[in-house]
């Protein structure tokens, strides 16, 4: 063994030419900017920590290296734990050799003496007496016992390019006889690495930012520290030097974000964490940021007990919240069916195509029809434009009666209001004038008699004046056909009577987009309300918001900036949706029209393959089981997580890949600080 390794104090043996690492404490927002005397080869030099010497690579190629490492370097380095990153270089001054290979470790490797030292250490312990330790004080341990071998993948070369400092992703070449220096690296050098950001997507971020209007520094949002296994007492311990992981903004905006994890490891927090970073920045940016938020279990809306502190709590100004049912402080997510009359007549086509219905020729044509108001434009003379016009405001009235007649609430105040010509006026009932508004019992004996003289003039001249929708509408009020038999007619209507919110005055869809364009947080609490009703307006929600979003980028103008959060996303966003329902739709055109997804769940194999393979960034806390695993580790390098992921069940602890890193990397997500960040409300909120 001996010769072999150098002396343990031979990593040290450079630190003359090579630059020691600046204070790492001391917050690093600009790591890649050199300080004034500084060249860029320095950059590549300050990745290096001689005081994290931990062994010699022996063994390379393009895809592993195997390091020569001993308990005392390991002990020096504080720990050398599963999946942390290593740095190899050459001897000697590292900006001469112009590259630096990293390495994650995979595991152990035996060394080929290895058989030899198990011998003798089996050996030695046969030799020790069980006794108490101290009477063991003097035993010495040979110096070979003190070897052993470390498994790691290649993830990439850092190198030095036009002055930048560049990360590829493999290895060029690789010299059979180099004798690499392995080094692990902490604070500000880490930081140098999990927060790599390559010069072309780093262009191109700036390029969006000025178009933007954005000022200074790219946006990025810090979300936690790197941590490497469950057992932290070294590596994170109070000596340690944390390395802080930052998401760039430009990965996360318009893109999608995918959370996994088992229940309580953690995703809603990370979801707070994500929309308070957001938040701010676009406050101290001056950007709007619209984000909402599909909560699911009603945890965003409410402060919850555990947490003491929602984000509806932190943001009052900012927040707008809904809800299915009436309650305080909530907007109904709800339409109102009197005045939003395609809204409300779109929701009941819906659910009446849902619920599978037997469907007479009435029903059929109810759900063909639709409610577009006559435009004069196009009508042929103003005649023309006060017949539709009439023949339309009978049509409306008719639906209303109906609605009425099934149990929908009228608005406080409401008639149902039409002109009519003064012959029909008479004929039907001279004591009434619909113009000055019916009640709904008025407005069902109107109809009838309408219907009585219809049928007279039908046997008479073989005529209506009625319009066949009108007809319909009529048809499904008195629960009679064409024929006279009976339907169910308006009773078809009475299951969906809670979709219906008589005191609304505008679209909530409408509303909802209003609100994120002005950059508010909306929280659509969906936890209480029928399942399929939540499934059907998140929808409905989703394509009001992809439709005007889409409307702008086709117009040639920047869509607002929209986030939008899927809890428990394996209700909302199913597996077998077909591609063109309206999430899979969003995963994939929503980049352009600047809408950014988040959807957490802790099924991976639940989301639909077509919108996992188009996620950019991928948060995993632990998951129980081989086969969500499995799916996972079909993406990037999270094979390599795959134990870890499984055994270590620690809040929080999540293994994150962003669009910007070529490789995964290993977090601990900070805990969302609802005081900490009502502070920086009232320091940071703009007059
Ligand atoms: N990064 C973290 N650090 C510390 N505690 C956390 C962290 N993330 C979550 N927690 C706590 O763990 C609990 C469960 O977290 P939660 O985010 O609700 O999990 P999930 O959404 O995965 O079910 C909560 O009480 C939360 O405050
Ligand atoms: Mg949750």
């Amino acid at each position: 063994m001996e010769g072999m390794a150098p002396k343990e104090s031979s990593g040290a043996k450079n630190a003359l030419t090579r630059q020691p690492v600046g204070n790492p404490l001391v917050a690093s927002t600009n790591i890649f900017m050199h300080t004034k005397n500084e060249t860029p080869a320095d950059a590549l030099a300050r990745l290096i920590q001689e005081n994290q010497f931990v062994g010699w690579v022996y063994q390379l190629d393009y895809e592993q290296a195997l390091v020569l490492t001993n308990d005392a370097w390991k002990e020096r380095a504080r720990g050398v734990p599963q999946n942390c990153f290593l740095l190899a270089a050459p001897a000697g001054p590292v900006q001469a050799a112009g590259e630096i290979v990293l390495l994650r470790v995979i595991g152990a490797t035996p060394l080929p003496i290895d058989d030899k030292v198990a011998l003798a250490k089996i050996e030695n312990c046969k030799q020790r007496s069980p006794k108490p330790a101290e009477n063991q004080a003097g035993t010495a341990t040979p110096d070979e016992f003190r070897y052993g071998g470390l498994r790691c993948r290649v993830l990439g070369a850092f190198y030095l390019r036009e002055g930048k400092l560049r990360l590829g992703s493999d290895l060029e070449s690789y010299a059979s006889t180099a004798q690499l220096e392995v080094f692990r690296p902490t604070g500000a050098a880490l930081e140098m690495i999990v927060n790599y950001i390559s010069p072309e997507r780093a262009a191109a971020a700036e390029e969006e930012a000025r178009r933007l209007g954005l000022k200074g520094d790219l946006p990025r949002f810090s979300i936690g520290t790197v941590r490497y296994a469950s057992t932290d007492r070294r590596h994170r311990g109070d000596a340690a030097e944390p390395a802080t992981f930052h998401l760039n903004a430009v990965d996360f905006l318009a893109r999608r974000t995918a959370v996994f994890g088992m229940t309580r490891t953690g995703k809603s927090n990370t979801v707070k964490q994500l929309v308070s970073v957001v938040m701010r920045t676009g406050m101290e940016r001056g950007l709007k940021i619209g984000q909402i938020i599909y909560d699911l279990n009603g945890e965003y809306a409410n402060a919850n007990l555990q947490d003491k502190g929602s984000i509806a709590e932190v943001y009052p100004d900012d927040t707008i919240r809904y809800r299915m049912m009436p309650t305080p402080g909530f907007e109904l997510i709800l339409n109102n069916f009197f005045r939003q009359i395609s809204e409300g007549h779109n929701t009941l086509r819906g659910l009446l195509e849902a619920s599978k219905l037997p469907r007479s020729a009435d029903l059929e044509a109810f759900l063909s029809m639709d409610f577009i108001e006559p435009r004069k434009e196009e009508c042929n003379s103003d005649h023309e434009f006060n017949r539709q016009s009439a023949q339309y405001q009978l049509k409306l009235a008719a639906y209303q009666a109906m609605l009425a007649r099934a149990g929908y609430e009228l608005p406080e105040g409401f008639r149902i209001t039409f002109e009519v010509n003064p012959g029909i006026r008479n004929k039907v009932n001279p004591s009434v004038d619909p113009a000055h508004g019916l009640t709904a019992t008025q407005a069902y004996e109107w109809f009838y008699l309408v219907r009585q003289i219809q049928d007279e003039l039908i046997t008479t001249k073989g005529a209506s004046w009625i319009e066949p929708d009108t007809n319909v509408l009529i048809n499904l009020l008195l629960q009679k056909n064409d024929q006279g038999g009976y339907i169910p007619g308006f009773r078809l209507l009475q299951p969906f009577k809670d979709y219906h919110a008589p005191n609304r005055s505008t679209d909530v869809c409408d509303e909802i987009y209003n609100h994120l364009v002005a950059g508010k947080i909306v929280i659509l609490d969906l936890s209480v309300g029928d399942p399929v009703q939540r499934e059907r307006l998140g929808k409905r929600i989703a394509r009001h918001i992809l439709r005007n979003s889409m409307a702008a980028f086709n117009a040639g103008q920047h869509p607002s900036h929209t986030v939008i959060y899927v809890e428990e996303a394996h209700n909302i966003i199913g597996r077998h949706e077909p591609l063109t329902e309206i999430w899979p739709t969003i995963a994939k055109e929503g980049a352009k029209a600047r809408i950014a997804t988040v959807y957490a769940t802790q099924e991976v194999s639940s989301i639909h393959p077509n919108i996992l393979s188009n996620t950019e960034n991928i948060l995993v806390s632990h998951l129980n089981n081989e086969n969500e695993i499995n799916e996972l580790a079909k993406y990037y390098d999270f094979r390599d997580f795959s134990t870890s992921l499984i055994r270590a069940q620690d809040v929080g602890f999540a293994r994150v890949k962003t669009l910007s890193n070529p490789f995964v990397i290993p977090v601990q997500i900070d805990k969302f600080d609802p005081e900490r960040e009502k502070q920086r409300v009232r320091l940071g909120k703009p007059k």
